[in-house]
């Protein structure tokens, strides 16, 4: 079994070659994402492994199955960057890591929340130039304040249990509820804390000082961060983003920091994040001029898709791929199996 992985960086030899190895894979490494201009790259391979900014498309699919590719592996959760309905007409199989640390995600969102409401990053970029004024640093403290998080998923859910030790109330939006937490149960009040509820989202963006969104990105999630819905919030509002750059609208994002809507944003994803993200830019001309803006105002951190990357998560998400391709391999039942 041949494997040609896309998008790869150094860390991704480091966690999925030793497996490899032991499991007798063969694996050929790519920089390049894969898209129409990079399919044929993965000839003679059986399988194609990916991640978060490939795109798999109708005719990424349409090259992959005249090439004989039998199943995609994600190495990520998200699968919105691949066409399922295409790959099923084409007899190829997506598989998944559907979870491999919702802690990594949530500790993350809570540094970002932390570091954009006490002004950490613009306290460190300070003392490195020795510059010792806290002119302008003021944060607020959080206990008793409200948090909104959208989808109550792991990650949502992980985010949860971390936040208990903030004393802060949280407001809780999702089409699909956990039920124990509706019912207030003492069970529930014993695992999530009394100061938790449901609500509907305009009372979620109504009421929160800080709202972090950790719901997938869909058809019905798309720019559900857009100008109406920023209207809604309060003024000086956090919003922390680490799921998917899509489910805010950059424009009205833009239009609504310039008005000095939001106390501080903090983007782990960008929605035009696949051109930039992962790569050294440094010494580039950036063409994106909503992504310079962005970077250049002080109340907004930008961070390049990280909040996955622990050695926990990247363990877990080497050992799951490979036992996505064993169970496809031996013909077993495919629990991580993407459908359309
Ligand atoms: P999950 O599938 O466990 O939970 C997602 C939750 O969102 C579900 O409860 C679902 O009912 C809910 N949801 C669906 N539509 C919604 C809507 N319109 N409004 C509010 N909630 C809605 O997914 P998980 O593991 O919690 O991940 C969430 C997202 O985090 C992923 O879809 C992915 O985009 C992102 N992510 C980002 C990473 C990063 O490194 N920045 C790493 C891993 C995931």
């Amino acid at each position: 079994m041949k494997i040609a992985f896309f998008d790869t960086k150094p860390y991704d030899k480091v966690w999925f070659e030793p497996i490899a190895k032991e499991k007798g894979f063969d694996i050929v490494f790519h920089e390049e994402k894969l898209k129409n201009n990079t399919a044929i790259m993965a000839k003679g391979c059986d399988v194609v492994c990916i991640f978060v900014n490939d795109t798999v498309d109708k005719e990424v699919i349409s090259t992959l199955k005249e090439l004989g590719i039998k199943a995609i592996l994600l190495r990520c959760a998200g699968f919105n960057n691949v066409d399922l309905k295409a790959a099923k007409e084409a007899d190829i199989v997506v598989l998944r890591v559907p979870s491999y640390s919702p802690r990594a995600v949530a500790e993350y969102a809570l540094g970002l929340l932390f570091a954009i409401n006490r002004k950490i990053h613009r306290a460190y970029a300070r003392t490195r130039d020795f510059n010792y004024n806290i002119n302008g640093l003021m944060g607020m403290d959080l206990v008793n304040k409200t948090i909104g998080i959208v989808g109550t998923g792991k990650i949502g859910q992980a985010m949860m249990s971390i936040i208990r030790g903030l004393d802060m109330r949280v407001l809780l939006y999702d089409p699909y509820p956990i039920q124990e937490i509706i019912d207030k149960t003492p069970e529930s009040k014993e695992r999530w804390g009394a100061n938790v509820q449901y609500v509907d989202l305009d009372t979620l963006l109504k009421e929160s000082d800080v709202i972090s969104l950790h719901c997938p990105l869909t058809k019905d999630t798309q720019y559900m961060i857009n100008k109406d819905s920023i209207a809604k919030m309060k003024d000086g509002v956090l919003l922390v983003n680490t799921s998917r750059g899509s489910l805010v609208n950059t424009q009205d994002l833009l239009d609504a920091l310039a008005a000095k809507k939001f106390g501080g944003v903090a983007l782990d994803v960008y929605e035009e994040e696949d051109e930039y993200f992962f790569e050294d830019m440094s010494d580039e001309i950036i063409s994106d001029d909503d992504l310079v803006r962005l970077t250049s105002y002080r109340n907004v951190i930008i961070t390049s898709h990280q909040a996955f990357f622990t050695q926990e998560a990247m363990e877990a998400i080497a050992n799951v791929t490979f036992y996505n391709i064993e169970c496809f391999m031996k013909g077993e039942e495919l629990k991580n199996i993407v459908l359309p």
